[in-house]
């Protein structure tokens, strides 16, 4: 299911961009509402589901593990759930490909199983740290096999689990969600404490779906021995999609963008703060209930922007957004600084290394920290830039592109299609001109 094709685009300055539209489904939601309506007894229906390829391949892994999920409509999947203990050994290697989530979070489900399964993955996510969840699970009883300090593909021989309280050394709801997962399985209680509180929607779901949890920011505990229920589950559109949109609106003059019903869990909205701190004019309207999440339609409109250090509190509630704020930060009136993020290099690429390398391929100056950068604001000249295979990059740099002096030529975009498939025709229904070769 890896993605192999390469796909280089071009994306050319742009006049005013105009529109209302919704940006697909939560990726991190769509995940989790696989695994739990997997896990479940009974039928559970799944709307707004992430027809991205890092979703499918979980549904496709769930499917090897057996269980049965049918799909209606592209963003539609009923899952009939085989309860906690009902998953079969897969006869293959199970293929997250691009998925960082999808991985770690089936290493917690697997921990708890009666037999061994592999997981592997794409380029990007072989070079990606697995030891954060190996090592708790470890704690847990699960033994875990890597490649190299850590690497994938993984071995897990899974068996009998016992609690153990947590405080997670990284700011990682997927390490949280991974203890919490292998908690379901386990003796006892497991909690897991935060430093930096991080997206609850494990939790939430988990409640959702009947297990009984107790958590508040920085803090969730459960205990094994229970049953998940079968829940229909609404996904949120994706805060991290819409925010290409935000960006894009925010920097095109005499634009005016509607974002419809997008989910804005206090975890994830990061950067709605970030960029009204540097004067963006981001409107609210409607906000109202869906699905057990916030969500309200954003109204954007093209605003000057100032550089800002960013509150560096704020780093994990936009941790998949630095690609996109990099790019506002460009044309700013000023430096922007960024601190407290060395998270970012270790996503699906190493996102501030090659965030810098690009702007400065762009007439941008860019001073990079192990932490963080420096941006000062300027002039975008066109040029080429190579996304290095990460979707949150590619379309980072298309939405430069809208405002720049000259086309920008950006290299191996085709893993866009892993959270935002659809990207280039929507962009280019608001008004962007991007061309695919
Ligand atoms: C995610 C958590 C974050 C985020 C990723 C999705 C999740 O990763 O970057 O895109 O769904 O739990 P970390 O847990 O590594 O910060």
């Amino acid at each position: 299911m890896t993605t192999t094709e390469r796909s280089d685009w071009i994306s050319q300055r742009a006049g005013p961009l105009h529109g209302e539209i919704t940006v697909p489904g939560d990726k991190s939601v769509s995940h989790r509402a696989i695994m739990l309506a997997a896990l479940a007894e009974g039928r559970s229906q799944i709307d707004g589901f992430l027809e991205g390829e890092d979703t499918r391949a979980t549904a496709r892994i769930f499917a090897d593990l057996g269980v049965r999920i049918e799909t209606p409509s592209a963003s539609q999947r009923i899952v009939h759930g085989v309860g906690l203990r009902g998953l079969r050994e897969a006869r293959q290697p199970l293929d997250c490909g691009n998925a960082g989530t999808g991985m770690r979070l089936l290493c917690g489900v697997l921990a708890g199983q009666a037999f061994p399964s592999i997981l592997i993955g794409d380029e990007s996510l072989s070079r990606r740290p697995m030891q954060r969840v190996t090592e708790p699970l470890a704690a847990m009883g699960a033994r875990i096999e890597t490649r190299d300090r850590g690497l994938p593909p993984l071995r897990i021989h899974g068996g009998r689990l016992r609690g153990i309280a947590y405080a997670t050394p990284v700011a990682s709801a997927q390490v949280k969600s991974a203890v919490l997962l292998a908690g379901l399985y386990a003796e006892g209680e497991t909690e897991v404490r935060e430093a930096h509180p991080t997206r609850d929607y494990t939790e939430r779901m988990l409640a959702a779906f009947g297990w009984p949890i107790a958590f508040e920011p920085g803090r969730a505990r459960l205990a094994g021995g229970h049953r998940l229920r079968a829940t229909d589950v609404v996904v949120p559109a994706d805060f991290s999609s819409a925010a290409f949109f935000l960006v894009a609106a925010s920097i095109v003059p005499g634009s005016r963008l509607l974002l419809r019903a997008v989910g804005l869990n206090p975890r994830r909205t990061g950067l709605l703060q970030a960029l009204r701190l540097m004067g963006a004019d981001i409107r609210e309207h409607a906000p109202r209930e869906q699905g057990g999440e916030l969500v309200a339609d954003l109204e954007v409109r093209h605003a000057r922007l100032r550089g800002i250090d960013v509150p560096v509190e704020l780093v994990p509630d936009m941790i998949d957004e630095f690609p996109a704020l990099f790019i506002a930060a460009a044309v700013a009136e000023g430096i922007t600084r960024v601190r407290g993020a060395a998270e970012l290099r270790v996503k699906e690429s190493d996102r501030l290394a090659v965030m810098a390398e690009g702007l400065r391929r762009l007439g941008i100056a860019v001073e990079e920290t192990p932490d963080g950068a420096a941006i000062e604001g300027g002039c975008l000249l066109g040029g080429e830039v190579d996304s290095r295979g990460d979707h949150r990059i590619a379309m980072s740099f298309t939405v430069a592109g809208a405002v720049a002096q000259a086309p920008v030529r950006i290299g191996d975009c085709a893993n866009v299609a892993t959270s935002f498939p659809g990207f280039p025709d929507l962009v280019r229904d608001v008004g962007l001109v991007l061309v695919e070769r």
